[in-house]
């Protein structure tokens, strides 16, 4: 088994309010502590051998971080800017997320790239940015269904990445970057992508950092999968041996369907 820890995150993007989210926690907190598999996955996130982490929307964050209780839960933002402060209507900093609480940042989902266009430039300054801060990114990166299609995966992957981590360091990689791999044709969807093709693209991943970085950053460096993750096919992709958790959109909405994925992240 390997000595990565497992993260098993949910990235709520705009789905529940701060009532809500003391609704998620109090029965996330109640599975965890009375339970068994609960507190079988508590003793796991204890002894660090998994992390849980949460992104609520913004107006969430001090409810979740309120609520969690548990120091092996994680509370991430969605997004940030990169500048610590200024005339950027609209936009959080860094510096006032960690403010607020936060452990994580996702950066470059995919709804971000490409619903709300950003740019391989503009997440190369969200990274370094990041990676000058106390926070810790989940980096995202994946193909289009034409882009998979006309067997572009590994090039895609390789443009984000080569471009999010032009300034990044070997020990920013093995020290405090996670990366998603999210293919978007999967991303809501239904369609998962099978157990081969997302073990293959968290390997060639993992392999570029190796390149880049050097074999100790790539055997630290976590990489999740993202794309319509249930509790009925998590077990198979966590089965994967480059893939070290999870990105969770729909199904972590909900305490319930997400303490059912945290189950099959222990100790499989
Ligand atoms: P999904 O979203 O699980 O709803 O497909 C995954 C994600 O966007 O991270």
């Amino acid at each position: 088994m390997q000595d990565r820890a497992r993260m098993i995150a949910g990235n709520w993007k705009m789905n529940n309010g701060a009532a809500a989210t003391v609704s998620f926690f109090e029965k996330l907190g109640s599975w965890l502590s009375a339970d068994e598999t609960g507190k079988g996955a508590a003793a796991a996130g204890k002894s660090g051998r998994i992390e849980i982490v949460v992104a609520p929307p913004f107006t969430s964050l001090a409810a979740a971080v309120a609520a969690k209780k548990s120091e092996y839960i994680g509370i991430a933002a969605q997004n940030a800017h990169f500048e610590p402060k200024g005339a950027f209507t609209g936009e959080i900093s860094l510096q006032m997320l960690e403010e607020a609480g936060c452990k994580y940042v996702i950066l470059g989902h995919s709804e971000r790239r490409h619903v709300f266009g950003e740019t391989d430039d503009l997440l190369q300054k969200k990274l370094d940015s990041t990676l000058g801060s106390k926070l810790l990114p989940i980096f995202c990166a994946g193909e289009l269904l034409e882009e998979r299609e006309s067997g572009d995966t590994e090039r895609v992957l390789e443009r984000q990445l080569s471009i999010a981590l032009a300034n990044a360091a070997a020990a920013d990689a093995a020290k405090k970057l996670t990366i998603a791999y999210e293919p978007v044709w999967a991303i809501g969807t239904g369609k998962v992508a099978s157990n081969d093709d997302a073990q293959g693209a968290c390997s060639f991943i993992r392999s570029f950092i190796g390149q880049k970085f050097g074999q100790e950053a790539a055997q630290k460096i976590r990489i999740l999968y993202g794309g319509s993750v249930k509790p009925e096919n998590s077990a198979g992709i966590l089965s994967q041996k480059d893939i070290d958790g999870l990105l969770i959109g729909g199904a972590s909405v909900e305490a319930e369907s997400f303490a059912r994925i945290i189950a099959t992240a222990f100790g499989a």
